[in-house]
């Protein structure tokens, strides 16, 4: 038995490959380096749906509609629901989606995560939802919906950059869960609502507000070391570091530096916030190689991604919300890829448990 399933082969994908010895992903051919330069969430969509729905190209007016169409599930928000994270409120109004398979479902559900996260921050501050703009692009749109105000072109382009680099990534515990019920023929909203629940996960999805976290407890690049040191000695991960494929580091977290880098010139981030994160990264990585010398475990995903969202205005708390507008994508199409060529996904356990043939 592999614990964690870890390099077992579960399924068979023309979607992403994560190639963790060399640090590269491939999307449907394309390396992410050239995905990144310059593509919208739009255009990333298309590539991943092609093949899995007619017509889904091009994808950015029905995207739009889609974003209108679930913005009246909104009105449902109750306080229970207010009082929840942001990721479990927009969860139990996702779940309010039809579970169809077909395009339309399809786009509700990419639409759904940007527009109720968007609504649902500001219902929380007792603000009345913007409706979307379905001229707008997805990440324009989305950015306007949680700020109330238009995005520089700079902005935009910063979240079309994250929402692009984490649209998909092979086999991930969210993308494996959302195989696992599409298998069933569950339909798509079942699929992506058990994808979400396993994204939300501190392992997972849920680790970039955490990453502010502790940029903010190192306090000044000074004490990052210290700070680290301690953390470590108490047991705690260093949340922002190592991944189950990656052996070198991930590339992902290189396309999000770029962005970062370009937010800062441009003043949209505190040079000083870049240079605690910096400091915080070098020490992390140097205590890591020689506290865990025989477990390569270099910067992931997530370290970046939780300064690019906190420039463009995120709250913490919905760090990983704004991962699934993301991610969805990618959990739509492999869901569609397993309902369509899969079988039935149903492992085997070994029993370890008393037998009652051998009991006393
Ligand atoms: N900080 C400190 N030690 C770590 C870290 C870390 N971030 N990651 C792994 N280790 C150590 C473990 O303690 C373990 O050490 P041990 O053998 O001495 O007990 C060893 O490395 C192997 O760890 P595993 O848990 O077996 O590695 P696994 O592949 O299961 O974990 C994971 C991968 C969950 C991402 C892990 O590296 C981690 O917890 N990172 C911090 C949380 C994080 O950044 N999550 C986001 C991941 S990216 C994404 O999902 C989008």
């Amino acid at each position: 038995m592999k614990s964690g399933l870890e390099d077992v082969v579960a399924a068979e994908t023309v979607l992403s490959d994560v190639d963790g010895k060399n640090g590269r992903l491939i999307v449907r051919g394309v390396s992410l380096d050239d995905l990144v330069a310059g593509s919208r969430y739009e255009d990333v969509l298309e590539l991943l749906f092609d093949g899995f729905f007619a017509g889904a190209a091009p994808l950015a007016a029905q995207l739009g509609a889609a974003r209108v169409e679930v913005f009246a599930h909104l009105a449902s928000a109750d306080v229970a629901l207010l009082r929840l994270p942001p990721v479990e409120a927009m969860r139990a109004l996702l779940a309010r989606l039809d579970d169809g398979d077909d395009l339309a479902s399809a786009l509700r559900l990419v639409a759904a995560p940007a527009v109720f996260t968007a609504g649902l921050l500001r219902l929380k501050d007792g603000r009345a939802p913007l409706a979307p703009d379905p001229a707008l692009s997805h990440a324009a749109d989305t950015l306007r919906m949680v700020t109330g105000s238009m995005p520089s072109a700079q902005q935009v382009a910063a979240l079309d950059r994250y929402l692009v680099t984490v649209a998909d990534h092979g086999l991930n515990a969210s993308t494996f869960a959302a195989r696992v019920v599409a298998s069933t023929q569950a339909g798509l909203t079942s699929s992506v609502l058990a994808a979400l629940s396993a994204l939300k996960g501190p392992l997972h999805g849920g680790a970039p507000g955490p990453v502010l976290d502790m940029l903010d407890a190192a306090g000044t690049p000074a004490n990052a070391s210290v700070w680290l040191e301690n953390a470590l000695a108490n047991g705690e991960r260093l949340m922002g570091f190592g991944h189950r494929v990656y052996r070198v580091r991930d590339p992902r977290a290189d396309a999000l530096k770029g962005a970062v880098r370009g937010l800062a010139s441009s003043g949209a981030i505190d040079p000083a916030r870049l240079a605690l994160a910096e400091a915080v990264e070098a020490a992390a990585l140097d205590l890591l190689k020689r506290k865990k010398p025989d477990r390569p475990l270099d910067t992931n995903v997530e370290f970046y991604t939780a300064l690019l969202l906190e420039a463009l205005g995120f709250p913490r708390e919905a760090f990983t919300c704004v991962f699934a507008m993301g991610r969805v994508g990618g959990w739509i199409a492999h869901a569609r890829e397993q309902a369509l060529d899969g079988r039935l996904i149903r492992p085997t356990s070994v029993y370890v448990g008393p037998r009652a043939d051998v009991a006393a």
